[in-house]
């Protein structure tokens, strides 16, 4: 191979591949799927926001590779199920399932003052949203005996205390439902692992805390990483790790991307003193 298409192929990492991104109008999910589009996957984007998911398409299709929108409600299981069969019937199969879509919900300052209702539709999209999106995939993987399935969970789902009770059940909820998924697909081939994401500017985040600044954001919330800022890209880089075949051995993992936050007890540290 010449050295040229050599490193065009190292530097595409997902050449070949089908991925299905929901929430991919937006955040996490839409720097996601220009990645996966930079790096040669046909993108499929599933959102509810209809326009501006038609526009990220357009982009991707004039500027990398081919991608297509379906208006998909992850809550809504044939909505899922239309996402999934459009990527094999437009793009031949899925080889990358993302399970990004999620909701933070709203805030209640206690559980005494926390509608169950309120709580059931943060579960509703978050968890059940990912078990409806893990078991449409797992449909078209397990014939084909390969695929990667990835969920964005979040460093709420390891530890307590940074979210509502309903995101961070919903969230401990999606690391069980990936270890569980990578046990069974694990026999067929596929792959199911997730990544967790620390505080990222994006369109929730901004919202929940009420902050427009990236700085802000991340140094408010204790990031324990200095010299650098979490981006959305950086999340996309772990998950396209785990969407390309440089993890061809990894399942069951949560890869956590928080810079340390989640390992580390701000409220004592005397290590920090010397510093
Ligand atoms: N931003 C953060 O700080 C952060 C941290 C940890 C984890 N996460 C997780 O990352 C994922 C992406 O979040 P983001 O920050 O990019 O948020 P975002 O609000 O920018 O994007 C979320 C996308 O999901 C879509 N969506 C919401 N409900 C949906 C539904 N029922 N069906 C289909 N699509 C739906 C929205 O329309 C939007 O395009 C979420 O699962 C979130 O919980 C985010």
């Amino acid at each position: 191979m010449a050295t040229a298409s050599l490193l065009s192929a190292v530097a595409r990492r997902l050449e070949g591949k089908v991925a299905l991104v929901t929430g991919g109008a937006s955040g996490i999910g839409e720097c996601t799927a220009r990645l996966f589009s930079k790096h040669g996957a046909k993108v499929v984007i599933a959102d509810i926001q209809d326009e501006l998911g038609h526009s990220v398409c357009q982009h991707l299709t004039n500027s990398s590779s081919s991608s297509c929108y379906v208006h998909c409600d992850i809550t809504n299981e044939n909505h899922m199920q239309n996402a999934v069969n459009t990527a094999v019937s437009k793009y031949g199969k899925l080889d990358i399932m993302l399970n990004n879509a999620g909701i933070m919900g709203a805030w209640a300052p206690s559980i005494v003052d926390n509608e169950k209702s309120a709580f059931e539709q943060v579960i509703s999209v978050n968890l059940v949203g990912t078990f409806v999106g893990t078991k449409q995939a797992a449909k078209v993987m397990i014939p084909t005996r390969s695929g990667t399935i990835i969920s964005i969970a979040s460093v709420c789902g390891n530890i307590g205390g940074m979210a509502s009770h309903a995101y961070t059940c919903s969230k401990h909820g999606v690391i069980g439902l990936m270890r569980n998924a990578a046990v069974e697909l694990g026999t067929y081939g596929i792959r199911v692992n997730c990544v967790s994401p620390y505080a990222t500017p994006t369109p929730m985040s901004r919202t929940f805390l009420n902050l427009d600044d990236e700085e802000e954001i991340s140094s408010t919330l204790y990031s324990n990483l200095k010299g650098t800022l979490l981006q959305p890209q950086d999340i996309a880089h772990a998950a396209l790790y785990l969407a390309s075949d440089d993890s061809k051995y990894v399942s069951g993992l949560n890869l956590v991307v928080d810079g340390g936050f989640s390992i580390h007890n701000s409220g004592f540290c005397p290590l920090h003193q010397s510093y």
